[in-house]
């Protein structure tokens, strides 16, 4: 049987290109080898969406991202999380076998109370018990369905080791019920800058949108910060956060003509932002189009989640009938 390789993205957030460059290219790659199981993680995002007239068009809008950029929900299982209910079941019997120490020590939860102690607040102070929990239902995401690879960036890797360890002890206490996953991360780890040259995250505020109006993002692109040196001057090339995205996207000898450039002097900031505006032009313009047009269909999006969860639901195949009679609650 095909390996799976199987990875979700919450819709929080209308998608960027450091999203683009480290799940959706690299998943769509991974499609060509694995049997691909690729969904919408709605019930993750809920931990900080909360208003459905917000949610739904998040959904669609990185439903239409996926396919606009190639994927195919013929090939593809692409489902939207919540239409599979076992994921929820599982996610509580999966909980009963979890430590309580080991999601006191998850990043996400820990980053919070770590800002909380800072503030002198309470450490649980606006914590919800969704988060606290959030690894538990990305186990169950990824055990249901006997995923062998989850391809993710190096932020989820925590994650899935917590998904694998509960695979193990489950196997342990109950004999063979799950695949062991191994999490997948990227060979050369495409963390892209954002505009003010962090890692490019909406919660940064600091991205560029991936499928908006060529306008919205040439505006974004003038946005990147550099330094202050004329064009004349001689520059590092690795120190611009606009060639450190371009790069990205440009073909490797015009790369190799702009680093010299910058180092001989003569070329200014906004040229190489106009030539990286230019470039994602040229490159996703075919892609929005598309975008464009099944937005314009958000039934029709839904239909396809749908029957996405159907076919997820099949691939789970007996595992949770086997689970449940073990578990005895059959
Ligand atoms: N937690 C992941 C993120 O924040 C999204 C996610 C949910 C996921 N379930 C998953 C990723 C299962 C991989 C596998 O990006």
């Amino acid at each position: 049987m095909a390996k799976i390789a199987l990875t979700g993205i919450k819709p929080t957030g209308t998608p960027h290109l450091g999203n683009y460059l480290g799940s959706i290219q690299p998943a769509l790659g991974l499609a060509k080898d694995y049997l691909s199981v690729y969904f919408i993680a709605d019930w993750h995002a809920l931990t900080t969406v909360k208003d459905g007239k917000e949610l739904r068009p998040l959904i669609h809008r990185l439903t239409a991202t996926w396919m606009a950029c190639g994927l195919d929900p013929e090939k593809t299982v692409f489902f939207q999380q919540s239409r599979v209910p076992e994921v929820a079941e599982l996610n509580w019997y999966l909980a009963c076998f979890c430590a309580k120490g080991v999601l006191n020590r998850a990043h996400a939860y820990k980053a919070l109370v770590d800002e909380n102690r800072e503030a002198g607040r309470d450490l649980d102070d606006g914590v919800n018990a969704g988060v606290y929990t959030y690894p538990v239902l990305m186990a169950a995401d990824i055990l249901l369905f006997g995923s062998n690879v989850v391809p993710v960036g190096q932020d989820q890797k925590q994650h899935v080791e917590i998904a694998r360890d509960l695979a193990e002890a489950v196997n342990r206490q109950l004999g063979s019920v799950f695949t062991v996953p191994e999490p997948l991360i990227g060979a050369e780890v495409k963390t892209i800058p954002g505009l003010d040259g962090r890692k490019m995250s909406k919660s940064y505020d600091n991205v560029i949108p991936l499928l908006a109006p060529a306008s919205e993002v040439r505006k974004a692109v003038l946005r990147i910060v550099t330094d202050s040196q004329r064009p004349e001057d001689p520059k590092d090339p690795d120190k611009c956060n606009v060639l450190a995205i371009l790069r990205h996207f440009a073909e490797a000898p015009r790369v190799e003509e702009l680093k010299a450039a910058y180092r001989a002097g003569g070329i200014g900031y906004g040229a190489v932002k106009e030539e990286l505006a230019a470039t994602l032009e040229a490159r996703f313009a075919p892609a929005r189009a598309r975008y464009d047009e099944l937005l314009k269909d958000p039934e029709g999006l839904d239909r396809i989640l749908e029957k996405g969860a159907e076919r997820a639901r099949a691939l789970a195949g007996t595992r949770m009938e086997k689970l449940r009679k073990k578990l005895g609650v059959r």
